[in-house]
């Protein structure tokens, strides 16, 4: 698996005595590092403690060996975050395990089974809907008591290029779009709290939900998923990886972005100004 970066060695201190969840921080096997795992490995390299939260253990451990053999600290945590039980306990531990929660990474999403209007079944909807857009109310629900105690607190929610584009994924499209209006709600309800709250919209990235996923839901090659994606991508022809959303998200974490909430951050190489 490729999971190194070329500034692997360099440790930073931009979030320094900060506490963050990260949820969905395993991630799907393939050959490249998922969103949440390169999220989760980049807030410890720059200081943080990470809750490391995923429904898959094995993985979540796995991106727990990697901080720690860097030196960094970080506890993992099973947890679904469809289940509000699950989404309390998140919470508690991340407050008995650290006593702070400085920063919430929504980072969980799916997009398996999805289908056209038509096609689409019931069930289908309904699970992608609580994976992506329940989840992060739940998360928020139960951590932002704590970050109001502290008058502090960030909260970045994952979306999709694909909430702002065109693309036959009806449930994921719609969900993510949900996930843009919970984060205004949730970044003008607690501005007066000192908190905020902000999107990331990953347009085509190389990690292993798309690439290996596409391929095996289209039966194609993994070479042939990766040229056509690369191909609509206007920077460089060429798709982002998980580090582009996880120094994203650095920034909105950390104080360097104190001022800003509420927004709707692409992180696409252009693919959402391709109009016409
Ligand atoms: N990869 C892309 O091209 C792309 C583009 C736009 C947006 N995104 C978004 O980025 C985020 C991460 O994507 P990724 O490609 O790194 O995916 P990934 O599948 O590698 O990581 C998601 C992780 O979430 C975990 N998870 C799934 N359902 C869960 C649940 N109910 N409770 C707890 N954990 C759960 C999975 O086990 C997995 O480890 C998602 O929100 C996705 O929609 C990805």
């Amino acid at each position: 698996m490729v999971h190194a970066f070329n500034r692997d060695t360099i440790m930073g201190s931009r979030l320094e005595g900060k506490v963050a969840i990260v949820t969905g921080a395993g991630q799907t096997p393939g050959e490249t590092i998922g969103n949440g795992r390169a999220t989760a490995l980049l807030f410890a390299r720059e200081g943080a403690r990470v809750l490391i939260v995923d429904r898959d253990m094995e993985s979540a451990e796995e991106t727990a060996v990697m901080i720690r053999a860097e030196g960094g600290e970080c506890t993992t945590l099973n947890a679904d975050v469809t289940s509000e039980t699950d989404c309390r306990a998140i919470a508690d531990t991340c407050i008995d395990t650290y006593h702070q929660i400085d920063i919430l990474q929504n980072n969980v999403g799916i997009g398996f089974r999805d289908a056209g209007i038509t096609k689409l079944l019931e069930e289908d909807w309904d699970r992608i809907f609580n994976v992506n857009l329940k989840s992060m109310f739940l998360t928020c629900k139960h951590v932002i008591p704590h970050m109001r105690e502290r008058n502090a607190g960030a909260v970045t929610n994952i979306s999709s290029v694909a909430a702002i584009a065109s693309t036959g994924m009806v449930a994921y499209k719609t969900s993510k779009a949900g996930v843009m209006a919970l984060t205004q709600n949730v970044a003008m309800g607690n501005a007066r709290f000192g908190i905020r709250a902000n999107c990331i919209l990953p347009g085509l990235m190389n990690t292993p939900m798309a690439i290996e996923g596409y391929a095996r839901s289209l039966g194609q090659p993994r070479e042939q998923v990766i040229a056509d994606r690369d191909a609509r991508v206007p920077l460089n022809n060429r798709m982002g990886t998980g580090w582009d959303v996880a120094f994203a998200s650095l920034f909105l974490g950390s104080d360097e972005a104190r001022f800003i909430t509420g927004v709707n951050l692409p992180v696409d190489g252009g693919q959402s100004i391709r109009i016409g």
